[in-house]
């Protein structure tokens, strides 16, 4: 992505979490939104946030060799989920001894880490950056959970979602629905849980409201928490 493309976007997610902040109640806790940030599509989640001094350091060696080259651009860049919102998004989705959790764009694989750390879980993390996949495997070493988690560079449209329980996103609107057909693959109970974007005509079960810092700003910003369930219910056209 062209610098200057990104930062359009970037811009343009801003204002859409402005938006749907000002249609939200303030807290957010298990209410309905009154609309949804999803009516308008809203590429942007590049700018969206960081985790603050609370994070589990990726050591990133520069000099590192990729595993394989990079297959093709990924479809956003690389943005960390604050660990706060990493918690909430476990805790919304019940994630529980026995799951299978998978990260959709894992990034350096904190949601993966934490999950396996948090509840010894079997956790998955694909991502088409091999920066990224090396980052993950030296957080996983760093929390010794090497053994419960396996991070793989690979295209999230590619992958087989039929193995998870709790599939983890943070992507954009138009990604999430582009991945509808796969996540109608997932066991019934599964759950999707998705930080700051709506899945355009799926119904979601509830989403809540977390404050954490902004990655550019850094200042404290309001992050949301999307909750949907398998079978996923479709909305009516
Ligand atoms: C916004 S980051 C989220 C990282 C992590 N899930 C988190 O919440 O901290 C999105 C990640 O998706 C990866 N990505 C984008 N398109 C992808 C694709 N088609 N297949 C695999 N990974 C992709 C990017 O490289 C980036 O690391």
């Amino acid at each position: 992505m062209r610098l200057s493309t990104s930062v359009a976007l970037g811009l343009f997610a801003l204002s859409l979490l402005a938006c749907s902040r000002d249609a939200r109640s303030p807290d957010g806790e298990g209410r309905a939104a009154p609309s949804s940030p999803t009516a308008e599509p809203a590429p942007g989640v590049a700018v969206a946030v960081d985790a603050g001094a609370a994070e589990p350091a990726a050591s990133v060696d520069a000099s590192a060799s990729a595993e394989q080259p990079m297959e093709r651009t990924p479809d956003i860049e690389y943005v960390p989920t604050p660990e706060n919102v990493v918690e909430k998004m476990l805790e919304v989705g019940k994630v529980k001894k026995g799951d299978v959790l998978y990260d959709l764009g894992c990034g350096d694989g904190r949601i993966v880490v934490t999950a396996a750390k948090k509840f010894g879980i079997k956790a998955f993390g694909f991502d088409l950056d091999p920066q990224r996949i090396k980052e993950s495997k030296e957080n996983a070493k760093k929390a010794g959970v090497e053994h419960l988690v396996t991070f793989e560079q690979k295209d999230i449209f590619n992958v087989d979602l039929s193995p998870a329980t709790v599939v983890t996103l943070y992507l954009l609107p138009e990604l999430n629905v582009r991945l509808i057909p796969q996540l109608e693959k997932l066991k019934p109970g599964s759950r999707v849980v998705s930080h700051d974007f709506d899945m355009e005509g799926v119904a979601y079960e509830n989403w809540w409201s977390v404050i954490a810092r902004d990655h550019q700003t850094p200042k404290d910003r309001e992050h949301f928490v999307y909750l949907w369930k398998t079978p996923l219910k479709l909305k009516k056209k």
